[in-house]
C-alpha cells in the first residue's frame, strides 16, 4: 500500500504505521563487539554456484529447523533476459522476449452471474466482485478432476489478497461517481462498497490455445470480506478478550482486513496477513479512562490512542451492528464486553488460514502466529519427525521479526490429509513464539515470547498472565524481551536453495545519526541513516530500504545485509554499499518470493522515494548465502562534526547476471504478490493502485488521473485505473527469468 515517507508528518500513509515508542533499545549498546566467526563464513564460499550446492548440502541434511525440505537441489541459472530501464511510462513494462497480460482487475466479476464491470462509479455489489489493492497471492492447482493436484501446470486457482482502496480524504474515490463522501457521516451505500472491497478472493484460471484466463463464472470462486464469519483459534480462542456483542463466547469474529502478504502451508492452505488493520477503528476521546484497565496499554501500542479517527469514517454508516463495530470505544455497562466493541480490534492482526479448495470451510485466525502488522508467512524446511517453523515480519517501523515453531512434529501423511484445517489445528495452534535479536557481530538470537520467560513475567509495562496475552499483545511481550528495533519487516521468504530466509526492509524515517524523539541510531542490521533527494525534497533515514537474510540456527542465527537498495549513483561508502548499477537500483524493496521452480529471488518495491526517476518495478535476482561478502563500516558524521562509525555485513556484490530489473509498472503503483505454476513458465503478477496521487476533484476527467492503466492497455471499459493480476510468459515457451 501506498509510502509517503518523504514526509510522514505532512501525508496520510496507512502502511507506514509508526506506534513502537518503546524505550527498547537497538543495540547501538553493543556495537563495536566482534567475533572471528565471520572469517569461517566467508572462507567457505567460492563462487555463486558452489555457495548454492554448499548450502544444499547443508539444508538436505536434515534434523532443525535451518531450512525448507528441498526434494531435488535448486541451483539458479545465471538470468537470461535483458535488464528492463527504469521508466515513467503509464504502462507495465517486461523484458523483449517475454508478454505481460491483465488477467483480473479490480470489479471484475468473481461470483457466477455478475454484469461485467462497468468502471465509471456505478458498480454495486463488490462482494462478488474482485476487490482493490491486489497483493499477496498464492497458486492452488487444480487437476482434470477439478480435485487439488499439485502437479498441475494449466488449471489452478488462485487466492489474491485485496488489502485496502485507493483514498483520498475518507472515501476510496474511484468506485463513487462522483468519488464519494471526504466529510462525516459517511452514507452506508458509500461503506457497504468499501467493506467490501476489502479481504481476499479465490478465483480458478486456466491457460488455453489463447492464453491464460480467468473463469468469472467458476463455481470455486468465491470471496471473504470484512463481514465473513471467521473462527479465532488457538491461545486467544474463548479468551475474555475477544469477547463482542457479536462473539459473547470470544471464539469468533467477523472478517479479515488489510491483507497483504501471504503464505502456502504443506498442506495445501493459504495464509494472509492481516497488516493496517488499526487504522480502521476509531475510539472515544475519554475512552482511558472509561476502561481503566491494561487494555490502555495495549491500545497504545498498536497506535490508538483515545480520539483517535478511523481511517474511512465507516462506523458513521449507521447505526446497525456492521458500522458500530469499528467503533472500539467501552460504550456498553457490562463489565465482559459483550454488548458493545470495545473488544473488536482484538479479533483483527492474524495470520488467517483459508481452504482455497473449499468454500464452504470457516477460515481460522491462528492466533498463537502473533497479533501485529503481519505480512508473508514463509516455511523454513519441513522434515518428517521435526517441528515447523514459520518466519514473520511486523511492518512498521521500528517493529521486530518473529518465529514460530509448532509444538507438533511433522508427518508428511499431512500433507495430504482431506481436512486441510484440521491439519492446520495440529501444527499452528499449538507452538512457541520468538522474536529475533540482532547482535552487532553477525550472529543473533530467538528470545521466546512465554510467561514462562522472566523478562515477560516480570515485565513492568504491562502484565502478562497468560499464552492469550502473548497472543494478543505480541508487541509488548517483544518489547519486554528487547527486540531489535528494525526498518519495516515486510515480506520474507525462504530460498529453496539453502533454507536461509530473506526478510525485505522496506525504509523508515526514524533511523537517524542524531536521534530527535522516537528516533533510533542506526546499527548493524539496520546501518544506514542519511539523506536522499527527492527534487527539492528531502528524505531523511534509510529510505531506500534494504533486505537482511539469515541463517537459522535454532536457538540463534547469523545475518548478512543481501542488498541495500540505492540509487546507483548514490554514494558507495554511506549509501550504495551494494554497488547497485543503472540496471539494478531500486528503492524500498517490499513483496519477496522465491520460485521453487528457478530459485530465482524475486524482488518487488513499494516506493515514493525514487518515483521521480522511475516507477516501482520488480527485480530477478541469483542470491549466494549468508557472509559471502564481508564487513563495511559505514562512518557517519553527526551534526557535530564527530563521526558514528556502524560495522554492518554486506553480501557477496551482485553481478550482471545474478541482478537485473525484470518490470516496471504503470504510473503510481506498486508491484507485489507473485505465484507462479510449478513448471516455472507462467508467473502472475499483482500491480497494485495505478493511478493514486490522483486528486478527487479531478474524478471526472480521465486526462487529470495520474493513470489510466489497465484501460490503456486494452483491458476493460472505463478510464478510471484499477488494481489488477497481471499473467507473464515467455514467448519461446521458457521458464520465466532464465
Ligand atoms: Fe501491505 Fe507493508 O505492505
Ligand atoms: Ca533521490
Ligand atoms: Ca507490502
Amino acid at each position: 500500500m501506498t509510502h509517503r515517507e518523504i514526509a510522514p508528518e505532512q501525508a496520510i500513509d496507512f502502511n507506514n504505521e509508526n506506534a513502537n515508542n518503546s524505550a527498547n533499545p537497538t543495540f547501538e549498546s553493543v556495537l563495536g563487539a566482534r567475533l572471528s566467526r565471520r572469517g569461517l563464513l566467508r572462507g567457505s564460499v567460492g563462487t555463486v554456484g558452489t555457495a548454492m550446492l554448499a548450502g544444499f548440502g547443508v539444508s538436505a541434511c536434515g534434523g532443525g529447523s535451518d531450512g525448507p525440505e528441498v526434494e531435488t537441489p535448486i541451483v539458479p541459472q545465471l538470468l537470461g533476459f535483458t535488464a528492463v530501464g527504469k521508466s515513467l511510462a503509464d504502462s507495465v513494462i517486461v523484458p523483449a522476449g517475454y508478454t505481460a497480460s491483465v488477467l483480473y482487475a479490480l470489479g471484475d466479476p468473481v461470483l457466477p452471474g455478475t454484469s461485467a464491470y462497468r468502471n465509471d462509479g456505478t458498480d454495486t455489489d463488490f462482494d462478488k466482485r474482485a476487490g482493490d489493492h491486489h497483493d499477496g497471492m498464492e497458486w492452488f492447482g487444480l487437476g482434470a478432476d477439478g480435485q487439488r493436484n499439485d502437479n498441475a501446470t494449466e488449471r489452478g486457482l488462485l487466492a489474491i489478497n485485496h488489502e485496502a482502496t485507493t483514498d483520498e480524504k475518507l472515501s476510496s474515490f474511484f468506485i463513487h461517481a462522483n468519488g464519494g463522501a471526504s466529510t462525516l457521516p459517511r452514507p452506508a451505500v458509500e461503506v457497504d462498497k468499501e467493506v467490501a472491497l476489502h479481504g481476499i478472493a479465490v478465483i480458478e484460471v486456466t491457460k488455453t490455445a489463447g492464453g491464460w484466463g480467468y473463469a468469472p463464472n467458476s463455481a470455486r470462486n468465491f470471496r471473504l470480506t470484512p463481514l465473513s464469519p471467521m473462527e479465532l483459534s488457538g491461545p486467544a480462542r474463548g479468551n475474555a478478550q475477544l469477547v463482542t456483542k457479536y462473539a459473547p463466547t470470544g471464539t469468533t469474529t467477523r472478517g479479515t482486513l488489510n491483507n497483504c502478504g501471504t503464505g502456502k502451508t504443506p498442506w495445501g492452505t493459504f495464509l494472509t496477513g492481516e497488516e493496517n488493520w488499526f487504522g480502521y477503528f476509531t475510539r472515544g476521546a475519554a475512552d482511558d479512562a472509561a476502561r481503566g484497565d491494561k487494555s490502555v496499554v495495549s491500545l497504545k501500542r498498536y497506535g490508538r490512542n483515545q480520539g483517535a479517527a478511523s481511517r474511512h469514517g465507516w462506523e458513521t454508516g449507521g447505526l446497525e451492528d456492521q458500522y458500530q463495530r469499528w467503533n472500539i470505544s467501552k460504550t456498553g455497562a457490562s463489565v465482559d464486553g459483550s454488548d458493545d466493541y470495545r473488544n473488536e480490534m482484538n479479533g483483527m492482526g492474524y495470520i488467517v488460514e483459508i481452504d482455497a479448495y473449499d468454500k464452504t470451510r470457516l477460515a481460522k485466525k491462528r492466533t498463537g502466529l502473533g497479533r501485529f502488522a503481519h505480512e508473508s508467512a514463509a516455511f523454513g524446511k519441513v522434515v518428517a519427525g521435526q517441528p515447523l517453523t514459520v518466519y514473520m515480519g511486523d511492518d512498521s517501523r521500528g517493529e521486530y521479526i518473529y518465529k514460530f515453531v509448532s509444538s507438533a512434529v511433522w508427518s508428511a501423511a499431512d500433507a495430504n490429509a482431506a481436512d486441510r484445517l484440521a491439519v492446520g489445528d495440529k501444527y499452528l495452534d499449538s507452538g512457541t513464539l520468538y522474536v529475533a535479536q540482532f547482535s552487532a557481530d553477525g550472529s543473533g538470537k530467538w528470545v521466546e515470547l512465554s510467561v514462562s520467560n522472566p523478562a515477560i513475567a516480570g515485565y513492568a509495562g504491562f502484565a502478562f498472565t497468560s499464552a492469550a496475552d502473548i497472543a494478543i499483545h505480541t508487541r509488548l511481550a517483544a518489547d519486554a524481551v528487547g527486540a531489535t528495533k528494525m526498518d519495516r519487516p515486510e515480506w520474507n521468504a525462504v530460498n529453496p536453495a539453502n533454507g536461509e530466509i530473506y526478510f525485505t526492509l522496506t525504509n523508515n524515517s526514524n533511523r537517524s545519526i542524531d536521534p530527535a524523539s522516537g528516533q533510533y541510531l542506526p546499527d548493524a542490521a539496520n546501518p544506514r541513516a542519511y539523506t536522499d533527494m527527492k527534487g527539492a525534497s528531502k528524505q531523511n533515514g534509510n529510505p531506500n530500504g534494504h533486505l537482511v537474510r539469515l541463517k537459522d540456527t535454532g536457538a540463534g542465527f547469523q545475518w548478512d545485509v543481501y542488498l541495500f537498495g540505492a540509487e546507483a549513483g548514490a554514494d558507495k561508502g554511506l549509501v550504495n554499499l551494494s554497488a547497485l548499477t543503472d540496471d539494478q537500483d531500486f528503492s524500498s524493496p517490499d513483496g519477496l518470493v522465491f520460485s521453487k521452480a528457478t530459485g530465482i529471488c524475486w524482488i518487488q518495491t513499494d516506493d515514493g522515494a525514487y518515483t521521480d526517476v522511475t516507477n516501482c518495478m520488480m527485480l530477478a535476482a541469483v542470491p549466494g548465502s549468508v557472509g559471502d561478502g564481508g564487513k563495511k563500516t559505514l562512518n557517519h558524521t553527526k551534526a557535530d562534526g564527530s563521526i558514528l562509525a556502524v560495522d554492518t555485513y554486506v553480501g557477496k556484490a551482485a553481478t550482471p547476471s545474478t541482478l537485473k530489473r525484470f518490470l516496471v509498472g504503470p504510473k503510481g503503483s506498486e508491484i507485489t504478490g507473485l505465484a507462479e505454476t510449478p513448471d516455472g513458465k507462467a508467473i502472475f503478477v499483482n500491480i497494485q493502485h495505478p493511478g493514486e496521487g490522483t486528486a478527487m476533484a479531478n474524478i471526472s476527467d480521465p486526462a487529470k488521473y495520474q493513470s489510466q492503466w489497465p484501460a490503456n492497455a486494452g483491458y476493460g471499459s472505463g478510464k478510471r485505473p484499477r488494481s489488477a493480476t497481471i499473467v507473464i510468459t515467455k514467448n519461446d515457451g521458457g521458464k520465466v527469468g532464465t
